[in-house]
């Protein structure tokens, strides 16, 4: 895999080169022969930012780890494979690519004579399992459409600030049971200890890297990392993933701030035995345990009140700051999981959510104190194991402006809108790379409508007008904040708002 340093080391080489496949390919026909009249026509780019970017979403959905179902977790085989799709698309929107020591894929283009701070766009490539073909690749594709348009309208040179495209390697967390090992080496935030996290099958991080010819140090980490001040703002394009803008009919949406999680992971030890021999009363069974722990936590997020202490309660538990609070189990594992034996482990996934970080901390502990007494109460042996906090995570005011407005421009502009009403201001409850890229720089997120709110499951759809919504939007908003002309002209615009 071709590898290259990060920018605060890019050589002006890698420019002379961009710039060179600039002029080498800018004729009016493209590698993957859509015509686009170099930016002249209606100014909706219909070919690219629909058509094109939902053909890539539809042939970056097949490159599974599965067979029949979508499946690309951190650095997997299939993720290799569309490292290089990726790379290639990037390279035909003109732009120079390299991957870091953590498998982040980037592209960007450096303006001449340039040293204001990067606009980073971007989402990440890695999947669940049995995934849909938007979560996470949308952002990544209609970025770079983004940018392929303003290749062949020749506004690249343009630019008044670097714009760069990141797709990140692992957003999800499906394989370490962690999140952002991608975004978070970017902001400078992954720690050392990462690299001895193992997955299921005792493969640890630094395997994984060392298996795909990365470095795997904490050197190397420290290589993917960007410095605060290079970076101007993270923009981050993502299907809505939840209901709110289907019900509104509104195909764009911008996110005011993400609700803060905890992953947590609960191992419940008991006394396996023979299914036919043992008396239910003589029992200490782990699966039982486990799914009373399951139906608790359900109850305690569900009536938070009802359960908490007065001391946890601290009088925070309004039903504004309750809003947004859900909790999941999604995987539960059995040992040794045979129908005629009782288990002698159960170990199962929490994942806990809320807009406001003190409920999420009260739910914590108290789900925490409530699998002791539980465990206890059952005499099996529990322990919590803390796996990942994020806090709450605001959207920077100003630029939700710019992507309101970008947005609300975009909508009317699109055939079958005559006027546009305000773009919706959404909370996000599902937690993005714009998470960990806030620990390094201001960030912003576009939302596209999805259908039935349906996403982590093959279901997942969002209609091809509107990822054409989605990447005009985007595009409006580059050209009106970072392409020379119309940078003053939009500021001056906000202003009046
Ligand atoms: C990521 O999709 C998450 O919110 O779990
Ligand atoms: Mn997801
Ligand atoms: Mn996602």
């Amino acid at each position: 895999m071709a590898m290259a340093p990060p920018p605060s080391s890019h050589p002006s080489l890698h420019l002379i080169l961009a710039v060179s496949a600039f002029l080498a390919v800018s004729t009016l026909i493209f590698a993957d022969g859509l015509e686009l009249g170099g930016g002249e026509g209606d100014g909706l780019y219909r070919e690219i930012l629909r058509d094109e970017t939902v053909l890539r979403l539809k042939e970056l959905g097949k490159i599974s780890d599965g067979e029949g179902y979508l499946e690309r977790t951190f650095l997997s085989p299939a993720s290799i494979r569309a490292t290089n799709v990726i790379v290639s698309w990037m390279k035909d929107a003109g732009l120079t690519t390299w991957v870091d020591q953590m498998g982040n894929i980037h592209g960007r283009f450096e303006p001449a004579n340039c040293t204001r701070e990067a606009l980073l766009l971007g989402s990440h490539m890695d999947t669940v399992i049995d995934a849909g073909m938007y979560d996470g690749s949308l952002g990544i594709i209609c970025a770079i459409s983004a940018l392929k348009v303003l290749k062949n309208a020749g506004k690249l040179q343009r630019l008044t600030r670097p714009v760069e495209v990141i797709a990140f390697s692992d957003e999800e967390g499906v394989r370490f049971q962690t999140t952002f090992l991608g975004s978070a080496a970017v902001a400078g935030t992954l720690p050392e200890s990462i690299l001895q996290v193992s997955d299921k099958s005792g493969t640890t991080v630094q395997d994984v890297l060392k298996l795909n010819s990365f470095e795997a140090t904490a050197a190397a980490l420290g290589q993917a990392r960007y410095s605060p001040e290079s970076v101007g703002s993270y923009v981050e394009v993502h299907m809505e993933q939840g209901p709110v803008l289907e019900a509104l009919q509104y195909p764009l949406g911008v996110v005011k701030g993400i609700a803060g999680q905890t992953r947590l992971k609960v191992i419940v030890d008991g006394s396996q035995g023979h299914a036919g021999t043992v008396p239910m009363k003589l029992r200490r069974d782990p699966m039982v345990a486990a799914a009373e722990l399951v139906v608790t936590l359900e109850s305690l997020c569900k009536d938070p009140n009802k359960f908490l202490t007065y001391d946890e309660e601290c009088g925070c538990f309004t039903e504004e700051s309750l809003a947004g609070l859900v909790c999941t189990v999604g995987e539960l594992l059995t040992w040794p999981s045979a129908s005629n034996v009782i288990p002698g482990q159960v170990n199962f996934t929490v994942d806990i959510r809320a807009m406001d970080d003190k409920v999420r901390e009260t739910i914590v502990t108290s789900f925490s104190r409530l699998v002791l007494q539980k465990c206890d109460d059952r005499l099996v042996i529990c322990a919590v194991e803390h796996k990942h906090s994020a806090p709450a995570t605001p959207c920077d005011p100003e630029l939700t402006t710019h992507l309101k407005r970008a947005a609300r421009s975009t909508v009317s502009e699109l055939p079958g809108r005559t006027a546009a009403g305000e773009t919706p201001v959404l909370m996000s409850g599902a937690g993005h790379d714009a998470m960990a890229m806030a620990k390094l720089t201001k960030v912003g997120m576009l939302f596209v409508r999805c259908r039935g709110g349906v996403s982590h499951s093959p279901e997942e759809s969002v209609m091809d007008d509107d990822v054409w919504a989605a990447g005009l939007a985007l595009l409006n908003f580059v050209e009106q904040n970072v392409v020379a002309e119309l940078e003053a002209e939009q500021r001056a615009a906000v202003a009046e708002l």
